[in-house]
């Protein structure tokens, strides 16, 4: 097992750091940024895709939140309504016009049993069926119409790392395809986009770079009593997969907020035994969070935001700078976050690839 982990203390860890290269393979051959193109090998007719008036993305768990990441990037890329449905949840069986109708599964295994029973309620309506996944031959890629691999390797630790990022780089592709064949994008906006996704890898580097200054924060405030984390738009489903991170493995009181609803309720929650962690990149409207920062910031809480939201930096006791790339911003910052999860966990000792009562694929529902 010590050979398999290549040198890590953690499959976890490994898995972090594997993250750029994952990403180049799920790119590799598929994109061509000087044109825009993006090739999947998709499988649906051109006149469905044109056609087509809504998306319903199934999944659950870290793949529900890159689903959240995807949602908007298909409704501002492809000019195309998308509703994101927790698996466990989803019983509108496949929408209004199924006929009009794509229902993605977004599953690292393939396996996750209710994720298989939204797209089988899906399938029987009449709407077509797509899987996004990791896993060769798993039992999605058998009952979707057609399946897009994420390609990011064997994933081994519980917690979902490389596979998050993989399936939103994947999901980027997907919307700057689909954009392309709608129309709704031009060759100029593509190649844009595409830009930002070859240099994701890179600029995923440079946050691996630092890890040593991100445990150091993890291990300051280890012992806070709760960590809430804030994001805006994009930086909204990282909010929420960076609280998921923490929790999954360190077992610490750990919660993911839209900044804006921090008002409504969770406020209340927010004391000098607090560490808030804050998306503060392009696309997740960083200066609106920076106020909710502030509001915190005057209750006591300690804060710690990535990426450099023009304003008032102040009201930061540490910041990260997030290196450029564009709507892909946010997923670059959830790396500082995974990095702090895992740091916060080894500290406490937590069995970190295994943790308590959780298992990698749930095939029960
Ligand atoms: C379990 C795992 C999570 C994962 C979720 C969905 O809860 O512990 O890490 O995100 O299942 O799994 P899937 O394979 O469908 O992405």
């Amino acid at each position: 097992e010590a050979a398999e982990k290549g040198g890590y203390e953690h499959f976890m860890l490994k898995e972090i750091h594997e993250q750029p290269r994952a990403l180049r393979q799920a790119l590799t051959g598929r994109v061509d940024a000087l044109s825009g193109d993006v090739d999947l090998d998709l499988g649906l007719p051109e006149e469905y895709l044109q056609s087509l008036e809504e998306i319903q993305i199934v999944a659950a768990g870290t793949s529900y939140h890159a689903g959240l990441y995807a949602e908007q990037l298909l409704e501002e890329l492809a000019d195309v309504r998308v509703t994101t449905h927790v698996a466990s949840e989803y019983d509108v069986g496949g929408g209004r016009d199924p006929w009009q109708t794509l229902v993605v599964a977004i599953t690292q295994s393939g396996e996750t049993a209710d994720t298989l029973e939204a797209l089988r309620s899906a399938k029987a309506s009449g709407a077509r069926t797509l899987a996004v996944t990791n896993t060769v031959g798993s039992t999605v890629t058998r009952e979707a119409d057609e399946t897009v691999y994420i390609h990011a390797g064997p994933e081994i630790g519980v917690a979902a790392t490389k596979t998050f990022v993989s399936q939103v780089a994947t999901a980027t592709m997907l919307a700057v395809a689909l954009g392309r064949t709608r129309g709704a994008l031009s060759r100029d906006e593509a190649s844009a986009v595409l830009d930002s996704l070859r240099g994701l890898p890179g600029a995923i580097q440079q946050v691996l770079d630092r890890e040593a200054e991100i445990e150091a924060i993890a291990q300051e405030y280890a012992d806070r009593e709760a960590f809430f984390f804030l994001g805006r738009r994009l930086g909204y489903p990282v909010a929420l997969e960076g609280a998921l991170k923490l929790k999954e493995i360190s077992y610490d009181h750990a919660e993911g907020f839209a900044a804006g609803e921090l008002k409504h309720g969770p406020l209340a929650l927010v004391t000098d035994d607090v560490l808030v962690l804050s998306v503060l990149t392009q696309g997740s409207n960083p200066e609106a969070t920076l106020h909710n920062v502030a509001e915190v910031d005057t209750r006591g809480a300690a804060t710690v935001g990535f990426g450099e939201a023009k304003g008032d930096g102040s009201v930061l006791d540490h910041s990260f700078s997030v290196p450029e790339a564009g709507l892909l911003e946010p997923v670059v910052a959830n790396v500082y976050m995974q990095l702090f999860a895992y740091h916060v966990a080894r500290s406490k000792g937590r069995a970190i690839d295994k943790p308590r009562n959780l298992a990698k694929s749930v095939t029960v529902q």
